[in-house]
């Protein structure tokens, strides 16, 4: 049995595809380590591994970059001591209950998922798995009993589709098994990238947190600024060396490179690159190190995420057993 607590449960995830970037750190990671640091609350933290299998075509060993989210998050800071970090592909009972609420749940519901349909729409052969994503991805939150579960807007029918699975499953066994989950809407603003369109890494235009010095050096030398010279002033709100920069340099920082755009007097957009690098490497810097030192030590990591793992499996066989009962399973199991 796993002992109650009066926190509120929460729980997210990010798929592992790439390499994370600073649109990630600002949108996901960074709110979920300030969740974590919160003592009235217990993240669990999910790498939904599974999920990275969805694309047909694109399957690909989410093993290392699963181990890279995971030392991402511990390096900034997520706080272990009541929460957990967990692998998806770890927990064979997300499969279990993910199979009970496909079974409670219209395949019409899947077919209109915004996910599918744009994958249809594009002319791509969508795999089953795309399909059964929403399924898969409401047993997550349920698997282990969250409240809250914090995402993007673009989650949103993903949220809502976790709730109606979880009222047709307790409707059609007339149970309170699974927990109806709330999702808590992330407004921090969309990121852009160095060229002006969104930071994501399928438009190649991220900065990294983690990644080669040189990669973040040519990155940062490749931000898209307009044509103005080094002695005008410059409108910080327009300007998106500025704003990138406002996802994770200190406070001092900011003010600091704000003035200087807005006074021009010597102070071009190659100053500000630079200002940018060196905040870069002050802030990561360290971070770096560790999160080197963890991918590199993985039993370490191991041995870090033993107690968040053994609550985790104790939350999980629990709802698991509920889900068989009302079910009306039975079991012929000796062990
Ligand atoms: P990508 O677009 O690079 O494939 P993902 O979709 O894997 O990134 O992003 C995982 C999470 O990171 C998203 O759910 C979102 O919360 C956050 N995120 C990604 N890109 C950005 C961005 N440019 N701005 C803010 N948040 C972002
Ligand atoms: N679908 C989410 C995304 O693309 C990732 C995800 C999988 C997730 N399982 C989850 C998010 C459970 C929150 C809770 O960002």
């Amino acid at each position: 049995m796993s002992k109650k607590t009066n926190k509120l449960r929460v729980l997210t995830g990010i798929k592992p595809t790439g390499e994370i970037h600073l649109g990630n750190f600002s949108g996901a990671i960074k709110p979920t380590i300030e969740l974590s640091q919160n003592p009235e609350n217990e993240v669990i933290f999910l790498c939904p591994d599974w999920h990275g299998l969805t694309n047909k075509g694109q399957i690909f060993q989410p093993g290392q970059l699963s181990h890279h989210v995971i030392c991402t998050y511990l390096a900034l800071g997520f706080e272990l001591e009541n929460n957990a970090i967990i692998l998806q592909s770890d927990f064979s009972q997300i499969q279990e209950n993910a199979w009970y609420l496909a079974c409670t749940c219209s395949a019409g519901l899947l077919e209109r998922s915004h996910a599918y349909k744009d994958a249809l729409a594009s002319g791509k052969e969508a795999t089953a798995g795309l399909l059964f994503y929403p399924t898969l991805m409401a047993s997550d939150i349920v698997t282990f009993a969250a409240h809250l579960v914090p995402v993007g807007k673009d989650q949103a029918q993903h949220l809502e589709y976790a709730s109606d699975m979880v009222r047709h499953f307790n409707q059609a066994t007339n149970s309170q098994t699974f927990l109806e989950p709330k999702p808590l809407f992330q407004d921090n603003p969309i990121l852009l990238g160095i060229d002006g369109r969104k930071m994501s890494k399928s438009y190649q235009n991220t900065i990294s947190l983690f990644g080669p010095q040189k990669e973040t050096e040519k990155a940062v030398k490749n931000i898209k600024t307009d044509s103005k010279g080094l002695n005008e002033s410059k409108n910080p709100e327009e300007c998106l060396i500025y704003q990138l920069f406002c996802s994770f340099a200190s406070l001092e920082a900011k003010e600091h490179m704000k003035e200087q755009l807005i006074k021009g007097m010597g102070y071009g957009y190659g100053h500000a690159k630079q200002d940018f690098l060196q905040e870069h490497q002050r802030v990561f810097g360290q971070k770096r190190e560790l999160y080197e030192h963890y991918l590199n030590n993985p039993q370490e990591v191991q041995k870090l995420l033993k107690n968040g793992y053994e609550k985790c499996l104790n939350y999980a066989n629990e709802v698991t057993q509920k889900a068989r009962q009302a079910l009306g399973l039975k079991s012929y199991k000796l062990w």
